[in-house]
């Protein structure tokens, strides 16, 4: 199953195509809460400069879903900006995105767990995670871009010793 997908790091030429990832504010809020909608190239180019192993998955020349570690602290690594393209979307990109970089966590930083922020409202999110295997550890309350409450879901996945 999707052997046709490649992970490789993040070039500038990738960059166009990541914007038209997020279909509305709402969405580029759950993957990026402090950009503007839309998602631009300078945006996201200051985002891949303050954080590190940016990476695409790719379907054939097609960029199809981007990820990136923006925190490590005593061995876990944080995975953020987590994006999929709408019409990629429901064939297990993200699946292999995420197993992707939990191999090159393990790899590279030796982490012992993987984490992920998702709001409640991103069902599809907390679904995901749910079925690689995260659990929720914490709840943290924040108001979004209208002011009103929403619950950011701290997860964590343990990764195997190798
Ligand atoms: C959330 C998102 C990354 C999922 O990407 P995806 O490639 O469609 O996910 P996958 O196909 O790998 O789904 C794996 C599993 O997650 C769950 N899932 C993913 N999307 C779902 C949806 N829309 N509804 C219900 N379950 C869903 C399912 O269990 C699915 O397995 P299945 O298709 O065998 O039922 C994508 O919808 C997206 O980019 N959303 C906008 C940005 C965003 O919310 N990013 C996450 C920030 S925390």
């Amino acid at each position: 199953m999707n052997t046709d997908l490649a992970f490789r790091p993040v070039r500038d030429a990738d960059l166009p195509s990541i914007c038209t990832f997020a279909r509305s504010a709402e969405e580029l809020y759950f993957l990026a809460p402090r950009a503007r909608f839309p998602l631009d190239v300078d945006q996201l180019a200051t985002s891949i400069a303050q954080r590190s192993d940016s990476r695409v998955v790719c379907r054939g020349d097609q960029v199809r879903a981007f990820a990136n570690i923006y925190k490590r602290e005593q061995g876990a690594c944080y995975v953020g900006n987590v994006a999929v393209a709408p019409q990629a979307r429901r064939q297990g990109v993200a699946r292999f995105l995420m197993q992707q970089m939990a191999r090159l966590a393990s790899a590279r930083y030796a982490a012992s767990e993987l984490r992920v922020s998702c709001f409640n409202r991103n069902t599809a999110g907390l679904l995901l995670y749910s079925r690689l295997g995260y659990t929720p550890f914490a709840l943290e309350e924040r108001l979004d871009g209208q002011q009103q409450p929403i619950v950011l879901i701290h997860l964590r996945l343990p990764l195997a010793a190798t």
